[in-house]
């Protein structure tokens, strides 16, 4: 089965990068390019998702972007809750509630990033933090997604265990039938088809790896099956 491939850029890449993109994976089904607001277009070659919004709908709030205005471009899906946007930006779980909501109001798909820090999984706290998680930051209405990312394997090069990834994403898929399901920490080519092959993970939030296009262009074709 064909698995989600979702590239997250974070504050990186260039026109170059999205020129290579466009070349490599021109039309290319279950790829996902959240760049940066500056590159996302209407262009039908790639399927953009945006990094965050604003949390409200409209007003006085100088350099922000909200959720119609990304609608307006055509792009179908959004990060929300980043554990980057909760570390250095204050977005708290009724922010992230908020955001996934103004998105699907506006017809924007949320990916909704949950996960727990390192002194949480020490404690053996994950499911726990997840289930509050849960609570708070998922809207009322359907349609959004998860992505389940452990904060300590966010960029670091270290990722759970296969068991501990699979126990993680049952928990989720007990909980939400239907959902699109993710996993995201430090997925690269090599780590990616062990990834892709664990039960309920519908697909990968790839960071790191994404501003490489061999590195992505090999986790696309395993995603692919
Ligand atoms: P990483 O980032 O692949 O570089 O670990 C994942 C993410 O932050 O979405």
């Amino acid at each position: 089965m064909q698995k989600w491939v979702v590239a997250n850029w974070k504050m990186n890449g260039s026109k170059n990068l999205l020129e290579e993109y466009k070349n490599a994976f021109k039309k290319s089904n279950n790829l996902i390019v959240c760049a940066p607001f500056t590159y996302l277009n209407e262009t039908a070659e790639l399927v953009f998702g945006a990094q965050n919004i604003y949390h409200e709908a409209k007003g006085a709030f100088t350099g922000e972007i909200s959720a119609q205005m990304v609608s307006e471009f055509n792009i179908k899906y959004c990060l929300v809750g980043h554990s980057e946007r909760r570390q250095y930006f204050g977005e708290r779980n009724d922010i992230v509630r908020k955001k996934a909501e103004l998105c699907i109001e506006n017809g924007i798909i949320p990916i909704i990033c949950m996960g727990e820090t390192l002194e949480q999984y020490e404690a053996g706290k994950t499911q726990e933090v997840l289930e509050l998680q849960l609570r708070e930051c998922i809207p009322g209405k359907n349609n959004f997604w998860i992505a389940y990312e452990p904060v300590w394997a966010i960029g670091t090069g270290k990722t759970p265990t296969i068991e501990e990834i699979r126990s993680v994403h049952l928990m989720l898929r007990e909980k939400l039938e239907k959902t699109v399901l993710l996993y995201g920490g430090s997925v690269n080519a090599s780590n990616a088809e062990a990834i892709f092959g664990i039960a309920n993970v519908d697909g990968a939030l790839i960071g790191g790896a994404s501003l490489d296009l061999a590195a992505i262009s090999a986790i696309y074709s395993l995603a692919s099956g």
